[in-house]
């Protein structure tokens, strides 16, 4: 598509977005999802969430660094010749502008949420990393580039769960910068749907005896409820004091008892690349959903919190959605057993 049609495509889009009834049934926006269309892969079958996260990630490496959360510049990698596109114009400032106005026409709140939730779960890593844990597992890994970019993480051996397909994407652009530490790096197959999680683990030489640090970042909505059960039940079997930070939906999301902010459009678009949501907790039952599968919860954290403790203090105007939210837990009974 060329430079000008393109422009014309994503105005067209939000265009329409601004004529949105609220009490009307899906737009014509809300069939053709633009944000999806930005993102989609041709390459292959990895996950298009996944790139989806990447994308934000790459957005928020071009802030200034005095403004910016994080730099992940391993990010634009995954990114498809859409989203490359959308990318470079993104370094414009003019352009930025617009482009950033239209995302979040198109996903209010989404992408300050996913940068907010990739600079909470650096900082927990952080911590645990100075806490000399040992191990940490990164379930649905998608394209989180930590092994390569968080400092001290060098010391850990860091283990990558996600489905072969989305692995040898991720494999494939990372080239030579994973070849490098691929000594403390483990890539671990699993359909967390139809796998034993703990078998693989244990056989991929994951110790379930030495303490870790679990990340979940942006997957258990994929899951069925049986499936995000099952997985708790195997991160319950790891040493005492082990820690877990997971993102989760409201369910008021997907059962439709309560309206967000584009909440409609993103259950669309998700169905539409074939990865809808399926679980989502109530977020008054989070920490009781947490505590019957043996863990203490530490903090639960949504989009307005996020926003005042992540933008605030930058001078930034980022509104976080509400629709996700971040739970740090602790597997309970003390440390050392
Ligand atoms: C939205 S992406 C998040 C990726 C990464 N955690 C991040 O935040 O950048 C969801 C990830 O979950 C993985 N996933 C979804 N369902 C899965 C399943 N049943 N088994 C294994 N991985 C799954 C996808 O492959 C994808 O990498």
């Amino acid at each position: 598509m060329g430079s000008s049609l393109r422009w014309r495509w994503v105005l067209l889009r939000f265009s329409t977005s601004t004529t949105h009834n609220a009490a009307a049934q899906l737009t014509p926006l809300d069939r053709l999802p633009g944000i999806v269309h930005v993102l989609q892969m041709r390459e292959g079958k990895p996950s298009q969430t996944a790139q989806a996260v990447a994308f934000a990630r790459a957005i928020e490496s071009l802030q200034a660094p005095e403004k910016r959360l994080f730099e992940d510049p391993y990010a634009e990698r995954f990114l498809g010749r859409d989203g490359l596109w959308m990318v470079r114009r993104l370094r414009g400032r003019a352009s930025r502008r617009a482009i950033l106005y239209c995302i979040d026409q198109i996903g209010p709140g989404l992408l300050p949420y996913a940068v907010a939730r990739t600079a909470f779960i650096d900082e927990a890593l952080t911590a645990a990393l100075r806490r000399g844990t040992p191990q940490i597992l990164i379930l649905g890994a998608g394209y989180d580039t930590r092994a390569l970019r968080i400092p001290g993480i060098e010391n850990a051996l860091v283990y990558e769960v996600d489905h072969p397909d989305t692995q040898a994407f991720k494999r494939t652009r990372l080239g030579a910068d994973i070849e490098a530490i691929r000594e403390r790096v483990r890539f671990v197959g699993v359909d967390f749907d139809r796998q034993d999680l703990g078998e693989q683990l244990r056989s991929a030489g994951f110790r379930f005896d030495s303490p870790s640090f679990v990340i979940w970042e942006g997957v258990t909505q994929y899951l069925p409820a049986d499936a995000v059960d099952a997985t708790l039940r195997v991160l319950a079997t790891m040493k005492r004091g082990s820690e877990v930070v997971l993102t989760y939906m409201d369910r008021a999301l997907i059962d439709g008892t309560r309206s967000f902010p584009g909440g409609r459009r993103l259950l669309f678009a998700v169905r539409f690349v074939g990865e809808p949501f399926r679980f989502g907790l109530d977020p008054t039952e989070t920490a009781g959903f947490l505590r019957a599968r043996g863990f203490e919860l530490l903090e639960d954290i949504g989009g307005e919190k996020l926003s005042a403790r992540y933008f605030a203090p930058l001078d930034r105007t980022d509104r976080a959605t509400e629709t996700e939210r971040l739970a740090l837990a602790r597997l309970a009974g003390p440390e050392s057993e």
